[in-house]
């Protein structure tokens, strides 16, 4: 895997799921999970940035690689069911929190994202490996 400065660039061999958020207030509501009561966001970088948000594209229940079903206008993970709607919240299955993000930054025009592992399988978001 390539990396600079820690952070994957367009054409890397990994790929993510991005949504461009529109309107950051409904998805603060949307993903309360990852923004505080106050606004503040929960986790160490940007959950949205240059108006994109970036999921993981490991389901967060056991790893598989979800896909996005545009009729159903949902993520769905092909192994045990689990979904999530356009925002990554989760809405049905086993999984037991919402789509995993990823802090995404723009460096000379080009989008950059850092590629982090969650733990799957629990409620909590708790890093097992990022690229440093
Ligand atoms: S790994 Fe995705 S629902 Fe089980």
């Amino acid at each position: 895997m390539h990396s600079k400065d820690a952070y994957l660039t367009a054409g890397s061999p990994q790929s993510v799921w991005g949504i461009k958020v529109k309107d950051p207030q409904k998805f603060m509501r949307d993903r309360p999970d990852l923004f505080t009561a106050g606004g503040e966001e929960t986790l160490p970088y940007p959950a949205v940035n240059i108006g994109f948000a970036l999921f993981s594209p490991i389901c967060p229940h056991l790893g598989c690689y979800y896909e996005w079903k545009p009729f159903a206008n949902r993520f769905v993970c092909p192994c045990h069911g689990s979904q999530f709607d356009r925002s990554g919240a989760h809405v049905a299955g086993p999984a037991t929190r919402g789509l995993d993000p990823l802090p995404l930054r723009e460096r000379n025009g080009i989008a950059q994202c850092q590629w982090i592992r969650y733990s799957p399988t629990i409620p909590n978001r708790i890093v097992v490996s990022y690229i440093a």
